[in-house]
């Protein structure tokens, strides 16, 4: 995804303390759900408005699109929403094993030439990273309007331990929406599906 160059970016967010600055182990005493690559934030900053009973954290590694999230949170202050600027590769450095409820990957890059299918969020890779944080019966969330993302990624999961729980071709809206997805519903179906983890 090609995102415009906001100039205090950087600067913004490597000074502000409502982000994670250096890796540390997030605990907390509510269920931890996390969503990888937030992009603005629209997603994880409304369901973190309405689920106070959970911690929510943003990890999106692109600076430019993090100052968005952050920017919401300066305005919401929100007590249950962590930000972390890093790339999902290094997702242990910030996550107890067993210790994620639930995660959300909302319109992932596609990716579509073969030769950079181990980038997208739900590679083998990523997977085996998410079996490791998750709780032994945590959950997957993926939604794309990209077809052959999601068919692909159907495919990567038979490999792992996750079983898919449910699958749409026309998956309904959420009480929280993404910017991408409001969007892209615009053009056509929305293709989704949820994942468990067995142990
Ligand atoms: C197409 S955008 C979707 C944004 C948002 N989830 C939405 O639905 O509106 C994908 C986002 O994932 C981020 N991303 C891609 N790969 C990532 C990775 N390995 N770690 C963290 N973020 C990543 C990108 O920087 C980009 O902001």
């Amino acid at each position: 995804m090609r995102t415009k160059k906001v100039k205090q970016a950087k600067e913004t967010i490597e000074s502000s303390d409502l982000i994670i600055q250096t890796p540390r182990i997030i605990k907390s005493d509510l269920p931890i759900v996390l969503e990888i690559g937030s992009g603005k934030g629209k997603f994880i900053v409304e369901l973190a408005s309405l689920h106070q009973d959970k911690y929510f954290v943003a990890m999106e590694r692109d600076i430019n699109v993090c100052y968005r999230i952050l920017e919401k949170q300066q305005d919401l202050k929100l007590p249950n929403l962590a930000i972390i600027p890093i790339d999902a590769k290094d997702l242990n450095l910030y996550f107890n094993p067993n210790s994620v409820e639930k995660i959300y990957l909302n319109f992932s890059d596609p990716w579509p030439k073969a030769r950079h299918h181990k980038r997208r969020l739900t590679a083998e890779s990523f997977l085996k990273i998410y079996e490791s944080i998750l709780t032994t019966d945590g959950e997957l969330e993926f939604r794309t309007d990209h077809l052959d993302l999601f068919n692909d990624s159907i495919e990567y999961l038979k490999t792992s331990s996750f079983k898919i729980t449910w699958q749409s071709l026309d998956a309904p809206l959420r009480t929280a929406v993404s910017e991408y997805e409001l969007k892209k519903r615009e053009n056509g179906p929305i293709y989704g599906f949820i994942a468990r983890r067995q142990v």
